[in-house]
């Protein structure tokens, strides 16, 4: 028994020295160490032994079982080791391969243009104003002196929620907003940008449009600071040596009122079919911010003044690019929108 023992220690080593894989290695466990392997099989014929012989016998079986194990359990680890290193050499990395490029989004048009003219009032220590695009009657027109039987409501149809509420048709009514909201106190400098909507729908009117407005009101605000500020505006825009130009124009909420125009940036005010051979564009309504629209805001009149003024993105965008269709803005076919 002795000797079977030892001679079955001998093999398992030797053998242990040929194996060159994880599975020949689990092979060769179950086949001495297993539930019926050949140490086990030995071990159960013990019973035949006689009682002195045993133990001695015992000790030995369970010493060379301990010893095969620990042998088995580090060749197991050397063999991982050089597995995992075999995996790292045949995965390589071809660094000449080309890479995947990434696809890098631009900012739509409007956005763009609508953040360069921020960007310039921010420079002139205007602030910028909110107001939500769902309003009353009341803030949308009334306290902008239309009242309901006005005419130059007609204007200005728009999608009604009930008779009281409606989509806003422009962005003036946050000047009333802002206006209560800080009286008395002066100055006031803010711009507004935001969606408006109109029942219009042409290749130059969308029935969601998107505005910039804007309103100054402290003491002594005269029309020359208003034609100083817009026409650092237009030159910003559109280049420096825009040049810009006030018409007498009518809009209820302002007196008096402008509709402001700017040198024909296509032709450069030779005169062409964008700008009907008249060398002019017109780019946004401006003027006085009325006396009554300040008062019912809780300005004073006597006391204060102000300007205001309100411009389509849409169409500083559309002059500023060439784009000659309003709705190419919305289509969002990307070989448009990526041209910005
Ligand atoms: N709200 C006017 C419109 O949508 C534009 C406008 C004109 C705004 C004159 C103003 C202004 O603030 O003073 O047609």
């Amino acid at each position: 028994m002795e000797d079977k023992l030892k001679n079955l220690a001998v093999q398992v080593k030797k053998q242990l020295q040929q194996v060159a894989t994880l599975d020949q290695l689990n092979q060769l466990r179950v086949q001495y160490l297993g539930k019926k392997g050949e140490l086990t099989a030995i071990l159960r014929g013990m019973g035949n032994l006689l009682a002195e012989e045993r133990p001695k016998i015992g000790t030995l079986a369970n010493e060379i079982r301990s010893e095969l194990e620990n042998l088995i359990n580090e060749r197991t680890k050397t063999l991982k080791t050089v597995a995992k290193e075999l995996q790292i050499a045949r995965e390589t990395i071809d660094v000449t391969l080309p890479g995947k490029s990434f696809l890098i989004g631009n900012k739509h048009p409007l956005t763009k243009i609508q953040q360069e003219i921020e960007t310039v009032f921010l420079g002139l220590g205007f602030n910028i104003a909110e107001g939500p695009e769902i309003e009353s009657d009341y803030y949308n027109f009334e306290a902008l002196n239309l009242p309901k039987d006005h005419p130059a409501r007609d204007m200005q149809d728009t999608f009604f929620i009930n008779t009281e509420v409606l989509l806003r048709t422009h962005t003036s009514p946050v000047q009333v907003r802002t206006m209560e909201k800080t009286a008395p106190s002066l100055p006031v400098k803010i711009i507004c940008p935001g969606k408006v909507y109109r029942r219009d729908d042409d290749a130059t009117h969308s029935p969601m449009f998107t505005q910039i407005e804007g309103l100054a009101i402290d003491q002594q605000i005269t029309f020359s600071d208003l034609k100083g500020i817009l026409s650092i505006f237009a030159r910003q825009i559109f280049g420096e040596k825009t040049k810009t130009r006030f018409r007498p124009s009518y809009f209820p909420f302002t007196e008096p009122s402008a509709e402001v125009d700017i040198s024909c940036v296509m032709c450069k005010s030779a005169g062409c079919r964008v700008c009907s051979h008249t060398g002019w564009l017109e780019i946004l309504g401006a003027g006085m911010v009325h006396p009554k629209v300040l008062a019912m805001s809780g300005y004073n009149p006597e006391e204060v003044s102000g300007f205001a003024f309100g411009m389509g993105i849409e169409r500083i965008a559309m002059l500023k690019y060439g784009i000659d269709d309003l709705r190419l803005f919305y289509d969002n076919d990307l070989r448009f929108l990526a041209q910005f």
